[in-house]
């Protein structure tokens, strides 16, 4: 069974007059632990397809599955991250925040139950020793890491993260990239992650939804790089500028274009080398 499914999910915002398309059709199936991550300019209605996702809009018309249920809601199988750096409660410690979420979200568990399991997670984003500071004790990157782990610890099928590191630094940003890569093999969870960046979504996913202008899937690419990706790989360059040609025309293609109606461009990132650099 497909973990995520989206069929042919539309989404039009009615404001006064003005109708907005956020999301035009859009239909792609995740497979359960996969990464997937969604590139698409400002406006291309990135944050309201993990919104719809999450069950906190609703589409216009179209449908989205996870494990086969159809979304009506939001529930304790999709957690969200935001890009935000202070969606922790200010006045709870780390440990009280993650505590916080597991207690909504697992009523039937335990204080020790949760105990452990709040501080398993904090050991795997490396905060164990930053159990009792507050978030304005902490540094953005430390935050981002709270706010994964909290998610995390609800133990979700699904993780949706809406450009979770776009506030920070270069250096950090790239670290908790790679710590994410880490937190995502160890647990194996499905990940849906929104950026901006070409370099971090080829870093990251094994596939790659492109939204064009308008909310339309202009490709749907399985990201075949080896992993652990090489920003140095020429292959990695191969794929960097394919996918800066494609978000060119994601900006500025003209909705009801002919290559809408051809449907997402779905070849693979790179061609495979003879002798195949394949991702199993
Ligand atoms: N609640 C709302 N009411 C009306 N229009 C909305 C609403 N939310 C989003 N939109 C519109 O839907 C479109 C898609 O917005 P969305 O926030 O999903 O884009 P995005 O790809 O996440 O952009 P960014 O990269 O800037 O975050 C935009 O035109 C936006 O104005
Ligand atoms: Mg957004």
């Amino acid at each position: 069974m497909k973990q995520v499914e989206f069929r042919q999910v539309s989404k039009v915002f009615a404001t006064g007059r003005q109708k907005i398309v956020a999301l035009r059709d859009v239909s792609f199936a995740v497979e359960p632990g996969e990464f997937w991550t969604i590139v698409g300019p400002s406006g291309s209605g990135k944050t309201t397809l993990l919104r719809c996702l999450a069950g906190l809009e609703r589409p216009t018309s179209g449908e989205i599955l996870v494990a086969g249920r159809r979304v009506t809601a939001p529930g304790r199988d999709r957690m969200m991250v935001f890009q935000d750096l202070d969606q922790l409660f200010p006045w709870r410690t780390v440990l009280g925040n993650i505590l916080f979420a597991l207690r909504l979200a697992r009523p039937d568990m335990g204080r020790k139950e949760c105990s452990d399991l709040a501080h398993s997670y904090l050991q795997l984003v490396g905060l164990e020793d930053y159990a009792h500071l507050y978030p304005h004790q902490l540094s953005g990157g430390m935050k981002q890491r709270v706010a994964i782990a909290r998610a995390l610890g609800v133990q979700p099928a699904v993780l949706l993260m809406d450009e979770p590191f776009a506030s920070l630094d270069a250096i950090t940003r790239a670290g908790l990239t790679a710590e994410l890569l880490n937190i995502w093999s160890e647990t194996r969870v499905t990940v849906i992650f929104v950026t901006h960046n070409i370099e971090e979504a080829l870093i990251t996913a094994d596939h790659i939804v492109v939204l064009a202008r308008g909310g339309s899937v202009r490709a749907l690419l399985p990201n075949n790089l080896p992993r652990p990706r090489q920003v140095d790989d020429p292959a990695f360059a191969v794929a960097r500028q394919r996918l800066h040609e494609l978000l060119g025309q994601a900006q500025t293609l003209p909705e009801g274009n002919a290559a809408h109606e051809r449907g997402p461009e779905a070849h693979p990132l790179v061609r495979p080398a003879a002798g195949g650099a394949h991702l199993s």
